[in-house]
């Protein structure tokens, strides 16, 4: 009983904030290039000039957030004549919310909740930034999520060409992406490109021996020394590299010591491994799932529930289908369908045929996301 007790309180980690999803790493290699290319787009800002606009585009876990986020803090460290704002467009996503964060940032409160009109939070923006004569610089993550209902267009064009109207003022964006397929060039429209001539920085994946490193780095920071092998350490890069995604290796080491932990031991097993894969193989479809709302979940249920007898629907179709169900117009359901597109939960593609048509496929197994959507 006694021994049993003990146990309760041993732990393997030594610091077990290293493995959490939002913590930024004090050690961060193999970003130099992008580090430097963003320091020099920025930069003018520092001088009282308008930032040079850029795109960072790269895979998921491929450290384009981690890079702003840093380079967010040393600006912060270093003056108050530049403000960073830092958008997280998965849960501010649309132009009023965006513009409520950037106002918030500025004056240390949000905008009172009613009765203010969009050209009033703007106004207030316009007026602190010419009073203190601060450049402002705002980066979008995830813009993805920017995408459909053409909020990306309305989003920049504002912040853009806000100089227009409040003379004097100067904004500077950093888009960030991570949807290869996606061409911002493209989805945006001629009046914002004509203003935002991006530069595009492009964030490639990690090699095996710069994934070893990162996971390597964690782990001892994270964990008490002996706590993994260096043959299991293999495996944990090998799946990582496998899923594509750093942050899944991370997860995995803190679901591994926490099974280890549990089962009394002072040292992960294999099976410990092969255990937590399994969850942080989904970590992408639990947290994507949960930015959904009503009827975009109801949607997704829908799909995931037709696939399991079908693995391929073609839109019109799974349109008729879904509309029995619950009413809903064509351009309403096309709109959810081109989100999920491009927060990675489907594949969208066309085949020629007769006429054009659209095929939809799932990316994750249809069992998983009913599992994920409760
Ligand atoms: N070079 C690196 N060194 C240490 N940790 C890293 C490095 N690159 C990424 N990471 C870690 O991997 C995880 C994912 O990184 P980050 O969030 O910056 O990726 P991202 O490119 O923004 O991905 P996404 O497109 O999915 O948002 C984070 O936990 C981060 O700490
Ligand atoms: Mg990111």
């Amino acid at each position: 009983m006694k021994k049993n007790l003990l146990m309760w309180d041993e732990s393997l980690f030594r610091d077990p904030e290293v493995f959490e999803i939002d913590y930024v790493p004090d050690q961060f290699e193999f970003r130099e290039t992008q580090m430097r290319e963003l320091a020099f787009q920025i930069r003018p800002g520092l001088r009282g000039s308008r930032p040079l606009n850029t795109i960072c585009k790269g895979l998921p876990g491929t450290g384009k957030t981690t890079s702003i986020k840093k380079l967010f803090a040393e600006i912060e460290d270093n003056t108050i004549k530049l403000v960073p704002v830092y958008i997280n467009c998965q849960i501010d996503n649309t132009k009023f919310a965006i513009f409520s964060q950037i106002y918030k940032k500025l004056s240390g409160h949000l905008p009172p909740a009613s009765g203010t009109s969009f050209k009033q939070v703007l106004e207030a923006i316009a007026n602190i930034l010419l009073k203190e004569e601060i450049v402002l610089l705002v980066a979008l993550d995830d813009a993805n999520y920017l995408l459909y209902e053409d909020e990306i267009n309305r989003v920049l064009y504002t912040l853009l060409r806000t100089h227009e109207t409040y003379e004097g003022t100067r904004i500077g964006v950093i888009v960030i992406i991570s949807d290869m397929d996606v061409d911002l060039s493209r989805a945006v429209d001629a009046r914002v490109a004509s203003v935002f001539r991006p530069t595009e920085l492009y964030f490639p994946p990690y090699g095996n021996a710069e994934v070893r490193e990162i996971i390597q780095e964690r782990v001892i920071q994270g964990f008490f020394s002996g706590v993994i092998s260096d043959e299991l350490l293999d495996i944990v890069v090998e799946q990582t590299q496998k899923a594509g995604d750093i942050r899944i290796g991370i997860d995995l080491l803190k679901r591994a010591a926490l099974s280890a932990e549990r089962a009394a031991r002072r040292h992960i097993d294999r099976e410990d491994i092969t255990g937590a894969y399994e969850a942080s193989r989904f970590l992408h479809l639990a947290f994507t799932v949960k930015t959904l709302k009503g009827e975009e979940r109801q949607i997704l249920r829908s799909f995931a529930e037709i696939s399991q007898k079908e693995s391929e629907m073609n839109a019109g179709d799974l349109y008729k289908c879904i509309n029995e169900k619950e009413e809903i117009s064509y351009t309403r359901f096309y709109e959810i369908v081109k989100k999920m597109d491009a927060v990675r939960l489907i594949n969208l593609h066309y085949r020629e045929g007769k006429g054009r048509t659209r095929v939809i496929t799932l990316r994750y197994e249809p069992a998983k996301i009913l599992e994920y959507l409760g």
